[in-house]
């Protein structure tokens, strides 16, 4: 951990990012390492005064309980700037009041994000500055190569910190260790013993007021073809010799090249479904075509499915289903491995009840592995038993661990810019498809486990 001090200047101070997942993340980082220097600056266009932001502030990490020597010293250095980010000369002003190393954390709408890089690429920013920002980078491959470029005039990708939450959760970075710390694991990571994995995140939120970005995302962009594929990428990439950011996300965008829809037919590779109005954990959920600022014309699927297969020697025949949905009945984020079945079985035993899974659970983290032996009553019948172990809870929030990871200058928690733009070469021909009217948009009521037959 650097002794310097680092300046955390976040750009749209005011918004809900800030508040609901920036500051806390910070009060969980400075709650577990407490000797970190950083000055934490806002801008953003309304007006705020330095004791309202030094508030807000303190109540983050009061509440993520930082020891209140530390909490002080941090709110006392933290100040507040009203700034249009969009006017050239305001934002120049703001930068010269930062100091060095700057973190520019972009909490911004991405299109105003993109405005104001365009600024900084004429303004200049002082060396070593970093740039983190938030999904999505672009809205398709053509706009994400725009924005690298873009990016890449301001600052080089080395300091470009393209942030996924996902890549800060404890349980997703334990596919390394699961995979690569164990003897059992690694072996069998090939499609000579792997029938199928499924990667699952239904939701049980509904919209809660994002129509403005939601309605223009939809569950594909804003669940798959971000944070899916990246966990997609951590399970298939190959084995790294070292923990450095360019070894891990070298391997990542190489597990992410050979990604294409399942039997290269996005039509029939990709499902798509829209709530309709129901119950969910005793709260009456609305139509979504009905709430305020979505335009049902839209036609925003709320629930995607995406199966995929890698292209490559290791994953050939595999598919991966990725899928994920919002006001679901049932909450189900996890990984789901299905082994294929042992070559033989001893005849005189009963068939096995189910296939070998193993199953990892990411909120809250678990892993369980179902294996089939004979294991209790008469000793001739299969039974599934499962290896079961409990993940603690991690020691920050995951908005911790990638604060943390840009105040050090690391982008091993990031996306590099080729990922970004194979991300959206894998899902372009889906969203063409759907496009061109060949997937039909299906119904869920809220509160049920989506469309009959999925
Ligand atoms: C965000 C999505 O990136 O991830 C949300 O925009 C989603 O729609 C969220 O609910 C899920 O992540 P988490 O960590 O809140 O479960």
């Amino acid at each position: 951990m650097p002794d310097q001090t680092t300046t955390l200047l976040i750009l749209g101070a005011s918004g809900d990012l800030t508040r609901r997942l920036l500051l806390p993340g910070l009060g969980t980082l400075l709650r577990e390492e407490p000797g970190r220097t950083v000055r934490v600056m806002g801008a953003d266009r309304v007006e705020l005064s330095q004791e309202d932001w030094q508030a807000k502030v303190r109540d983050s990490l009061a509440e993520a309980e930082v020891p209140q020597e530390v909490a002080e010293r941090v709110v006392a250095d933290s100040t507040y700037h009203r700034t249009d980010l969009l006017e050239k000369d305001q934002l120049r002003a703001l930068l010269e009041q930062t100091g060095s190393p700057l973190a520019l954390y972009f909490a911004l709408p991405p299109a105003v994000t993109v405005k104001v890089c365009v600024l900084l690429e004429e303004l200049r920013v002082p060396e070593g500055t970093r740039l983190a920002l938030e999904k999505p980078f672009g809205d398709s491959l053509e706009s994400a190569q725009e924005l690298n470029r873009q990016l890449l005039r301001v600052v080089p990708e080395g300091s470009i910190f393209r942030i996924d939450h996902f890549l800060g959760v404890s349980t997703i970075l334990n596919l390394i260790g699961l995979r690569f710390a164990n003897r059992l694991l690694q072996p069998i990571w090939t499609a000579e013993h792997i029938e199928r994995v499924e990667i699952c995140y239904d939701e049980t939120l509904a919209l809660e007021g994002r129509a403005g970005y939601y309605d223009h995302a939809g569950a594909l962009m804003d669940m798959i073809q971000s944070h899916l594929l990246e966990i997609l990428a951590f399970f298939a990439m190959e084995a790294p010799a070292t923990m450095q950011p360019e070894e891990i996300r070298g391997l990542k965008a190489q597990a992410l090249r050979a990604v294409q829809p399942w039997g290269h037919d996005p039509t029939a590779a990709s499902r798509r479904a829209r709530y309709t109005a129901g119950e969910v954990e005793g709260t009456q959920v609305p139509d979504y075509a009905s709430e305020e600022g979505v335009d049902p014309e839209r036609e925003t699927e709320t629930l995607a499915q995406l199966t995929v297969q890698l292209d490559n020697a290791r994953w050939s025949g595999v598919p991966f289903v990725l899928r994920s949905g919002k006001a679901l009945g049932d909450k189900a984020k996890r990984v789901v491995v299905v082994f294929r079945e042992p070559a033989h079985t001893p005849t005189g035993l009963s068939p096995a009840p189910g296939p070998d899974r193993l199953v990892l659970e990411l909120k809250p983290g678990s892993v369980a592995l179902e294996l089939s032996m004979n294991a209790e009553g008469d000793p001739f019948d299969l039974e599934q038993k499962e290896l079961a172990a409990e993940l603690g809870k991690s020691r920050m929030l995951p908005y911790g661990e990638i604060l943390g990871a840009i105040l050090d200058g690391n982008p091993l928690l990031t996306i590099r810019g080729d990922e970004a733009e194979e991300l959206w070469r894998i899902v372009e021909p889906v969203y063409a498809a759907w496009r061109a009217g060949e997937v039909p948009l299906e119904e869920y009521a809220a509160g049920s486990d989506g469309p009959g037959g999925w």
